[in-house]
């Protein structure tokens, strides 16, 4: 996975078997294996506490990497980044024997070698219960900003207008070019930066923070976006486009670019400007390798912002629904997941033989003729050879006279059928696949997709029929029950501790309408001629943005409550989802979905500071070496810090178990405090459910306070039977007041045989 790729989250899903395809070209010559002693690689070189002097510390940088035999001038050239501000430590192209080298200095509290990563609204709002006329600090909002790290941002979309906004808030310390191609920042985009250091400026691209992808302008707007009214893609899903928080600030940090992704060292730099910059809030909807917590730049760059106050979100990945397979999993981000929205988008097929059938996806275009001959790739092989390729259509083994004219079935083969479909001079195309039916895929010529259920139908009706016929109708949009989490999504137990629940909250990331660029059409395909300023996309790098703007949302309340704080009272106080139409329930959707009014009164918030995150690295095995690029020092041990309390050293709102497989039942003490922030005098009474073979109890089940930010401590304690392995039970805390509902889930897990962390 660490090789450099590209692909935007929202399409991960339907184009996955084209990276399969396509990848080993997207490989780019700089960076083959590391085993060869001569190639060099970047390597990020973690340093120990900061000096306060920048330019000094630059200086170090220089003279240690020369103190590798290698002259200064040389060293300047290999350097690709000094960071100072938030954090001490470089980036520099090395040797894999330098780089070791580097390890073994004093100064030197890590070495991790550049990976890349990939990226991973008009009505969501109001569907999860933010209406246009909800309550807002419409002052205190105008003085929230929001960092996202992306693709970067569209200055010219309406999205991004400033009406009614003054200058930025006094604290704000960021800029904004000038840049090529970038008409500049106003008072919605305050800030607008780019990072790529890796030397390579992929064909299309320009060092500018201008986004040509669509990606980041399309995040950007989820959370930030201004009211445009009558917005939709080609009439679909029309409506007033806006973000959660239309008064909010916009500051771009672009570290992800076409065809090379997403890489540590410009993620890092990216993480570091926006922390030195003022912003209050991050939005990143990348994610990429799983790895530990102090060797991902996402990790420790966000460590860096919570310790500065600034809360990370960031989407959970599209490698659902695989268990094991959420990313940004730190206990100091918000992760989150996508779910769906009552709406989605279906084309009616209209076979000769006058049965109708539904298709999934987005197809703008009207057929002008009633009905075309239907032919299924196989029949279209170009020879008895071609014939098992002829079947996903691809543009090889077809035989073009044989399309020409014609609607094609075909099954799910990579993205794009339908380009080499209208390539040819066919009709349309009928793709047939079982994954990913949740969200609907724009199709750049008249297509539709299906289940085998449904395609097996329509391949009998081919062999029933001289001459088949069928004719895709336009897309129209359909309202389906929800919420419910996307099959993409990706799903818990959190890979990197078994105590710590993940993801933490759903948030709308299905079809979801925001702005885009008008630099790139909208499937991105080949001949695609369909450019739309807003478009419809899915990912949870839609949701996570969703997220933020709520957290934006909650800090207009209170603008100074802990990251922490803020991130309880949304999984808090969050909508809960059915395990009915879930089987991985809280894996899929944490807390549930967010409910942002609710979320700006929650209560009580369950508090926490940077030590309290270092004493659960402790208890998770984490010791000074592996603590040192986190905290920017190897002094930090783990024997000199007041162990945590509990069994997950953490006051999580959330609480995991993970039983032991050879025992009979496990039993576990959860500590938790909570801080009163609704009326100062008040009385919570525990509710608990037990699912069965689980006995919870909490101890007090009452909390009285008498004033306002008082803490009180409760302790939660679980004890389960063995459970058959995989399995995955919920249960259920909730204090509760006249006033409000503190909710918080308690998962019990038994480890499956494949989970390969236990
Ligand atoms: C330093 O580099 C010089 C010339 O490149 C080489 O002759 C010498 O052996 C190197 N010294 C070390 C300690 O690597
Ligand atoms: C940048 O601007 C130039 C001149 O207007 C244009 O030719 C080029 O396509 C633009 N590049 C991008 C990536 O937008
Ligand atoms: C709304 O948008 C649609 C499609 O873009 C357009 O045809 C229509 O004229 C617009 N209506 C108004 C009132 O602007
Ligand atoms: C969307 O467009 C349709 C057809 O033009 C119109 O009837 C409907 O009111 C519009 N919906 C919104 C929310 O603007
Ligand atoms: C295929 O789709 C149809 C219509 O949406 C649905 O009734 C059917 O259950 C689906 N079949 C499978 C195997 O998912
Ligand atoms: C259609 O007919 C072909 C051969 O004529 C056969 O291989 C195929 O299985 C049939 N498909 C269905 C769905 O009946
Ligand atoms: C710290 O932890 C790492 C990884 O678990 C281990 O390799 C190393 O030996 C440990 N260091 C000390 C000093 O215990």
């Amino acid at each position: 996975m660490g090789r450099p790729k590209y692909s935007c989250h929202h399409h991960l899903p339907l184009l996955l078997p084209v990276i399969l395809f396509l990848g080993v070209l997207w490989i780019s010559p700089g960076y083959a294996s590391a085993a060869d002693e001569h190639v060099k690689d970047f390597y990020i070189i973690y340093l120990g506490d900061r000096p306060d002097n920048g330019d000094e510390t630059i200086k170090t940088h220089i003279s240690l990497l020369s103190s590798l035999n290698i002259s200064r001038e040389e060293a300047q050239e290999r350097m690709a980044y000094s960071y100072t501000k938030a954090l001490n430590a470089f980036a520099a192209k090395l040797s894999s024997h330098e780089a070791k080298k580097m390890m073994e200095m004093e100064e030197v509290l890590g070495v991790f070698r550049n990976q890349y990563r990939q990226l991973h609204t008009t009505k969501s709002w109001d569907f999860v219960g933010l209406p246009l006329t909800a309550k807002r600090h419409l002052k205190a909002e105008r003085d929230v900003i929001i960092g996202v790290l992306d693709t970067g941002i569209t200055p010219d979309s309406e999205s991004f207008q400033d009406h009614g906004l003054g200058p930025p808030p006094a604290k704000w310390k960021g800029s904004c070019g000038p840049f090529k191609n970038f008409t500049g920042c106003n008072n919605k985009i305050i800030g607008a930066k780019y990072f790529k250091r890796d030397g390579t400026v992929p064909v299309g691209e320009i060092l500018s923070p201008i986004d040509i992808d669509g990606h980041g302008t399309h995040t950007s707007s989820t959370v930030a976006g201004a009211l445009v009214p009558n917005a939709s893609l080609y009439g679909i899903a029309n409506g007033t486009a806006r973000g959660a928080v239309p008064s909010a600030r916009v500051a771009m940090y672009k570290v992800c670019w076409a065809k090379s992704g997403c890489a540590d060292m410009d993620i890092l730099a990216g993480f570091e400007a926006a922390i030195h910059d003022g912003v209050d809030i991050i939005s990143i909807s990348i994610g990429g390798p799983i790895a530990d917590y102090s060797s991902d730049s996402i990790s420790v760059g966000s460590f860096h912002a919570v310790r500065k106050g600034i809360l990370t979100v960031a989407s959970a990945g599209n490698d659902g629904p695989s268990s094991g397979t959420v990313t940004n999993h730190e206990p100091w981000i918000m992760t989150v997941a996508a779910s769906g929205i009552d709406r989605t988008f279906k084309s009616q097929i209209d076979l000769g033989n006058g049965k109708s059938l539904s298709g999934m996806g987005i197809s703008m275009f009207d057929p002008k003729a009633k009905s075309y001959p239907l032919v299924s790739g196989v029949d279209a092989a170009k020879s008895k050879d071609d014939k098992f390729l002829a079947r996903y259509c691809f543009s090889d083994s077809l035989d073009r006279k044989k399309v020409k004219g014609r609607v094609m079935l075909c099954r799910m083969g990579g993205g794009g059928v339908e380009s080499t479909v209208k390539s040819y001079g066919g009709a349309g195309a009928i793709v047939v696949s079982d994954q990913y039916l949740d969200n609907a895929q724009i199709f750049m010529a008249p297509a539709t997709t299906v289940n085998s259920s449904i395609g097996d139908a329509i391949y009998r009706y081919i062999n029933s029929t001289r001459s088949p016929s069928a004719v895709i109708q336009k897309t129209r949009q359909v309202t389906v029950p929800a919420p419910f989490v996307a099959s993409f999504s990706s799903r818990g137990p959190n890979p990197g501790s078994t105590r710590l629940l993940k993801p933490d909250i759903a948030a709308p990331g299905i079809d979801i309408l925001a702005a885009f660029t008008l630099k790139r059409s909208l499937t991105g395909l080949d001949g695609d001629t369909q450019f739309s300023k807003f478009t419809i996309l899915s990912g949870t790098s839609m949701a996570c943005p969703h997220a933020a703007g709520v957290a934006a949302y909650v800090k207009s309340f209170h603008p100074d409550w802990s990251p922490a704080a803020i991130k309880s009272a949304i999984i808090t106080s969050a909508r809960p989802i059915s395990t009915r139409v879930n089987k991985d329930a809280e894996f899929a959707y944490g807390g549930g979905q967010v409910n942002p009014r609710r979320a700006a009164s929650p209560g009580l918030v369950y508090d926490m500071d940077d030590i309290s995150y270092i004493q659960f690295l402790c208890g998770e095995g984490y010791n000074a070496t592996t603590l040192a690029p986190l905290v920017g020092s190897k002094s930090v041990s783990c024997s000199s810090i007041v162990p945590g309390l509990g069994h997950d050293s953490l006051n999580y709102p959330t609480i995991q178990l993970t039983l032991r497989s050879a025992k009979a039942s496990t039993m576990a003490v959860f500590r938790r405090t909570v801080t009163n922030v609704g009326p100062p005098s008040s009385v919570y009474k525990a509710t608990v459910r037990a699912p069965e073979g689980v006995e919870i109890t909490v101890e007090p089940m009452s909390l009285s306070f008498a004033k306002a930010s008082q803490k009180r401590s409760f302790k939660v304690v679980v004890k389960a039977k063995q459970m058959s392995p995989g399995k995955i039970v919920s249960g259920l805390l909730v204090w509760r007041s006249p006033r409000h509902s503190v909710r918080s889930p308690i998962v019990i897990y038994s480890p499956s045989f494949s989970d390969n962390n236990l």
